[in-house]
Formats: structure tokens, sequence, C-alpha cells
């Protein structure tokens, strides 16, 4: 955290009141703050609302969701399988409405992005295409600490190939002392891996940090080497914006159950460049739903795998149904706003987070580990607290959900969508008061 005011005090008070006017000044002068009644709001242990501040962990549920679910419980219930064709969304495209308003929210073109799977099964097919080792470029550059499923679905991949993992995976990891990654430091181990590096794997924003790479950069950075470049953008898609067509990224996989409020469990995203999408001979995994839908029905008739064009190309089954319904409901919302509004919104909560933490907390009680810089995050803000776990349970128990990280990390997501200025003041007010609490 930047150097505190000198006069930064206890909770005390004034500067907390003075902080909660603020922050109702903030929210009734925010453009976007009708959103909110579009969610449902979860209860705190008061049974009033609480201040949930993990959308970077579980998004809240739009309230229009239940009914696209039920929409498609109907059709099941009454044309079973005809819904595949006569449905009020036919199954059989089911996935091809996603295509737009998928492709907006990354920056692509609508073929470059098919929503399907999990994050980590996509994160394997994709690693199945676009991890190519030859000769002496065998390696997989990673930041440091990547979120664990990736380094397993690196690692294991590799292993499957007979790449020996142990030699093969490289980490840009944060210095000694430090808690992100340096840039430079990454442009560096690129550069120096050059000739041996194949692909480039990262968080677009980091999870337990919340750094916000930058994606173009460090894509160039990798094709100037001759290596590719894939993003797992979990903690991105959703909350920072995006032009992964632009940047030229080769691939990137997401996951919709945090900022997009796909729900738990949600299906995932996947952005192929379309230089590979249109390249059917691009060895892939493939199933029958990435076939060309003219002669995906003709079945053993048609034996050979025609690859349809695009990001689609990859999808291996039929969608889920039900697990699309909440998503298309989400989405309509953020197509509806658009990124760049929520972008701005979110900026505005997180610097008056970090503000307000410098004014009302002790001085060292709390340290912020996310860059201060609003180019280097998302809406993530993470922090060690004195008091640990102690912190955080405090803070539940004032009806703040955020979450911890083990050692010591609390993370918190002022998401744009449905938070309020007055849900960070009441983190802020609730951290201050648990850190001053004798322990
Ligand atoms: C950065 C990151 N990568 C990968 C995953 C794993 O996602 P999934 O369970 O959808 O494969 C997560 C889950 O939270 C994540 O945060």
């Amino acid at each position: 955290m930047a150097a505190k005011p000198a006069a930064a005090s206890p909770a005390g008070p004034p500067m907390i009141a003075a902080g909660e006017a603020r922050a109702r000044a903030l929210d009734a002068a925010d453009p976007l703050r009708g959103l909110r009644e579009r969610f449902h709001i979860p209860s705190g242990p008061d049974g009033k609302p609480s201040a949930y501040l993990c959308g970077n962990s579980l998004g809240l549920q739009p309230k229009s969701a239940r009914d696209q679910v039920e929409q498609e419980l109907d059709d099941w219930k009454n044309l079973a399988v005809r819904a595949h064709f006569a449905g009020r969304r036919p199954w059989y495209s089911a996935h091809e409405a996603f295509r737009e308003s998928g492709a907006r929210l990354v920056g692509a073109k609508p073929g470059e992005v098919v929503m399907m799977n999990s994050l980590t099964a996509n994160l394997h097919f994709m690693l199945a295409s676009f991890y190519r080792p030859r000769g002496r470029r065998t390696k997989v550059l990673m930041e440091g600490p990547a979120f664990p499923s990736d380094t397993y679905a690196v690692k294991s991949h590799l292993a499957c190939r007979g790449v020996d993992p142990a030699e093969n995976v490289v980490v840009a990891a944060p210095r000694p002392g430090e808690e992100t990654v340096r840039e430079e430091d990454a442009l560096a181990l690129i550069a120096r891996e050059g000739p041996r590096l194949a692909l480039v794997v990262m968080g677009g924003v980091n999870f337990l940090t919340g750094q916000l790479f930058d994606l173009e950069r460090l894509t160039r950075a990798a094709h100037q080497v001759g290596a590719l470049a894939g993003w797992d953008l979990a903690h991105a898609a959703g909350n920072v914006v995006l032009r992964l067509s632009e940047w030229q990224v080769d691939f990137a996989v997401w996951c919709s159950y945090k900022y997009l409020n796909g729900g738990p469990g949600a299906l995932g995203g996947c952005f192929v460049h379309e230089r590979h999408g249109g390249d059917p001979a691009l060895p892939r995994m493939a199933g029958w739903w990435g076939n060309d839908p003219a002669t995906r029905f003709q079945m053993h008739l048609i034996p050979e795998f025609i690859p349809r064009a695009g990001a689609d190309g990859w999808q291996v089954s039929n969608p889920p149904i039900l697990s699309l319904a909440p998503l298309r409901a989400s989405l309509a919302i953020f197509d509806e706003v658009g990124m760049d509004a929520l972008r701005a919104k979110s900026e505005r909560l997180t610097g008056f987070l970090t503000d307000l933490l410098d004014q009302v907390t002790p001085a060292g009680a709390v340290r912020v580990i996310t860059p201060r810089a609003a180019g280097a995050r998302g809406c993530q803000v993470s922090l060690r607290a004195r008091g640990g776990r102690a912190t955080f349970q405090a803070l539940a128990a004032a009806g703040v959900t955020c979450d911890f990280r083990e050692p010591d990390v609390i993370r918190v997501a002022p998401v744009p969508l449905y938070n309020t200025f007055h849900d960070v003041w009441r983190f802020a007010d609730a951290l201050a008061r648990a850190v001053a609490a004798p322990s």
C-alpha cells in the first residue's frame, strides 16, 4: 500500500462517518445504480442485505435467471425431444445464441468465441491444439502463483505428451519480498527462454493478487520469440475491458460463474483467434458438436470429422441447456450496459475502497497487495490484514461477504453491476473495527 497520510487514525467515528456520507453521495450520483435491483442480494446474519463483495468467486443470481431456466424446463416437459428444433430456443443451436454476446465480452469476432465445458476442461482442449512442442521448443511459461488447476492442467498435459513438466514449466514469479509479478521480469524470461518456449499461459488477472497483466504486450513478446500465448480469463472476463482479437491472443478460456453471474459451475468460454479457427487442419480433440451442423446427424454415414469454422469447431458435446439458461439472463444485462461503463464504475469503486482503507485503518494493520494503478488491476482488491482469519470472520459477522485465501489474504471485489459505494464503506468500516479490536 502507498504511504498512509500521517494523520491516519484508528477507526475513529468522524473519519468513518465522513466516509459513509461520501459513499451515499457517490451512490446517488451513480448512473448504474439501478442495476442492483436486477440481482438477488443474500442476507447477512442480521437478516438485512449483506455487503456481498465476492463476485470474484461466485456472482449473484440475476432475478431474470429463474424464468430462463423455467422456460427450458417447460420446453422439456411439453416438447421433450422435439424441443431440439421446435423449442422457444431450439436446443440444436442453443450455444450459437451466445456467439455475439460472448464475443462482445472479450473483444472478439463472433466466430472466435464458443461457450462450452468448464474452464479447466477448455484449457486442456486448448493445450491439445496450441501446445505443439517441437525440437528444443518445449517449454510453457506461467505466472506465479498461477491458479492450481491451471498448473495441474499444464503439468499433466505435458506429462501426457511425454514432456517432463519439472524441466519444462518456467514461472515468472514476484521477486523476493514483493507481491506481484513485474511485467519486465516476465518479458525478460520470455526473451531468455526464446527458442525453447512453445507457449505462454497466464491468468489475465491473477486470482490471488488481483494484478491485471498487459495481455497485448505479453502476447506480442511471446510471438516475437516464436511462441504462442493463451490466457486464463477467469478473473478478467466481465471484469476488465478485453480486445483479444486485436491483441492477437492465440486462445483464451474463462468461467462464467464469477463476474458473469452464470451460476455455480456455469458453462465456460473459449476464444480461438480467427487465424487458427479458420484452419481445419489444426489438430484438436474433436467431438460431434464441433462438426458441421449440416452433416452432424449423418452420423455413421459420414464418419469423417468436418470441423466447423471458428471456435465452434472445438466444441465436443451438445450443450447443457439448463446451465446455459441463467447465463443468457446475465449476458443480456452485459449487452445492455457494456463493459466500458462497468469498467468506469469499477475503477471508481476500487479507488474509493483503497482511499478509505488508507483513511480508516490504523497504520500498519492492513497492507493492500493489489497494484494501486487502476490500469494494473480489475475490481478485486487483495490485502493482508492484522488478525488474518479472525479478521475475516469478524467481517462475516458484520454482514460483509468476501473471501480468504491461506495463509492470510482477504480478497474483496466490489462488482459494478450490483455493488454500491456503501457496500465498500461497510467493508472498510468493518475491517477498521476488526483490526483495531484487541486480539
Ligand atoms: C483463475 C482460475 N483458473 C481456473 C479455475 C478453475 O475453474 P473450473 O473449475 O471452472 O475449471 C478457477 C476457479 O475459480 C480460477 O479462478
